[in-house]
């Protein structure tokens, strides 16, 4: 049973405050939680409680410290620390609302998160193993960002991620060395072109380019300048981020002063799909724009991948109407958005029911916090985003995944390209 519940305030990669949950069971295993913050949100997902005010621009979570201690704790405290399902549901009920605003999204989410570490530690398992059950793991194909933009960078150009997936590894460590020539090769290319204004929230650069198209045709010259062949070996993947600047069918790309409507959006990236080596692609339209999407999907999603994050916020509802609905291929699965562990795993099963693909990710704002490593072998996610290769909120979680690699040694299952939507299916 849960014995006690501690919440502290600590500091996120972005300098904000955020939640840090202890969660102590009767036989003394313990388990921590920390709860991450996105920049580029949809609209739907799980709502942080943030004190608001002058004081750290707002981002305060005093308020959410205190809704665990007075009313969290109280309800969990002598429950069965092992019953994930029954404890989620008891934080969903006692916050009541549809987006989880009075007790706090990054409340519940760190709470759920501690409380599984604390029942995996006391069956004397590492969380990922304890997650798999006897079920399957694989190590799953990474999604390094290798520029930042949209929300991340001060909106200097409109795409938010334009990142690289090792298509051509055979293991997470080969996947992870190819990545870092390719991020070195950037950095010589942006460097020698005097493009670099330092780093964005993910440790990606942050590029002084003057079209979206400068900074494909930069990441196709960094792949190639690493050796690397961007059809076969080493492939792009973009996050649009389309919310961001996108609605009503409008959207306005910033960095070439240009309007376009839904269709003529949906056009260019289409050319973008022909014209450069693009294996997924996420929220390419924004989160309001379900037409766009199907359309998208019909005309790319046989030789694309195409992730849902804004438009689907790892809601199992929302994936099974975009089966319904053909609207993507993939789900991007962020623990925050959903706000607790039982649902996102149920978000993951209805996207896996479907044969759609399965991204585990993590935020902009992040900790030294490596729980989603473990989520995504141990679910068997088949691809994992955390942002660049540069920043210690992120290389922690890439190397977290090289240990786990090592510790499952001859049983190690890479899925490479198997779950990519599009190339392998
Ligand atoms: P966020 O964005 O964490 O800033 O919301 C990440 C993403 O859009 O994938
Ligand atoms: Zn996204």
């Amino acid at each position: 049973a849960i014995t006690q519940i501690r919440a502290r305030r600590i500091w996120d990669s972005r300098g904000r405050p955020t939640v840090e949950v202890d969660v102590t069971l009767a036989d003394g295993s313990t388990g921590r939680g920390v709860a991450p913050a996105g920049a580029s949100r949809g609209s739907r997902e799980a709502l942080d409680l943030r004190d608001g005010g002058e004081r750290l621009g707002g981002f305060g979570v005093v308020k959410a410290l205190r809704a665990i201690e007075t009313e969290i704790a109280p309800v969990l405290i002598g429950r069965d620390g092992t019953d994930q399902a029954g404890i989620d549901a008891a934080m969903i009920a006692l916050d009541g609302t549809t987006l989880k605003s009075r007790l706090g999204g990054n409340a519940l989410v760190a709470v759920s998160l501690a409380v599984l570490h604390a029942a995996a530690a006391s069956a004397g398992k590492p969380l990922w193993q304890y997650l798999a059950g006897d079920g399957p793991v694989s190590l799953p194909m990474p999604e390094i960002q290798i520029f930042g933009g949209g929300a991340h960078a001060g909106r200097r150009i409109d795409i938010q991620d334009l990142m690289v997936m090792p298509i051509g590894a055979k293991s997470v460590a080969e996947a992870l060395e190819m990545t870092a020539e390719i991020y070195l090769s950037a950095g010589r290319i942006m460097q020698s072109r005097g493009l670099i204004a330092g780093v964005a929230d993910e440790g990606g650069y942050w590029p002084a380019f003057s079209t979206n198209e400068e900074a494909l045709d930069t990441l196709v010259a960094a792949i190639e300048g690493a050796g690397f062949d961007p059809a076969t070996e080493a492939a792009i993947s973009l996050d649009i981020a389309a919310s961001e600047f996108g609605s009503n069918g409008h959207y306005r790309l910033g960095l070439e002063k240009r309007e376009l409507d839904s269709d003529a959006m949906c056009d260019l990236l289409l050319d973008w799909c022909a014209r450069y080596p693009i294996a997924s692609i996420e929220d390419p339209l924004a989160e309001d724009d379900r037409a766009g999407l199907i359309r998208f999907t019909a005309a790319a999603g046989g030789k694309v991948q195409v992730i849902g994050d804004d438009y689907l916020v790892t809601s199992a509802e929302k994936v099974e109407r975009a089966a319904a609905d053909n609207a993507v291929n993939a789900v991007l699965l962020k623990v925050n958005q959903a706000g607790t562990i039982t649902e996102t795993r149920a978000a993951l099963q209805a996207a896996q029911r479907h044969g759609f693909g399965t991204v585990v990710s993590a935020r902009s704002g992040e900790t030294e916090d490596v729980a989603i490593a473990h989520l995504a072998v141990g679910w068997n996610a088949q691809q994992f985003k955390v942002g660049s290769f540069a920043r210690s909120e992120r290389t922690a979680k890439w190397n977290e995944l090289l240990r786990i690699e090592e510790a499952l040694g001859a049983n190690a299952h890479f899925a490479g390209t198997a779950g990519i939507r599009g190339i392998g299916k």
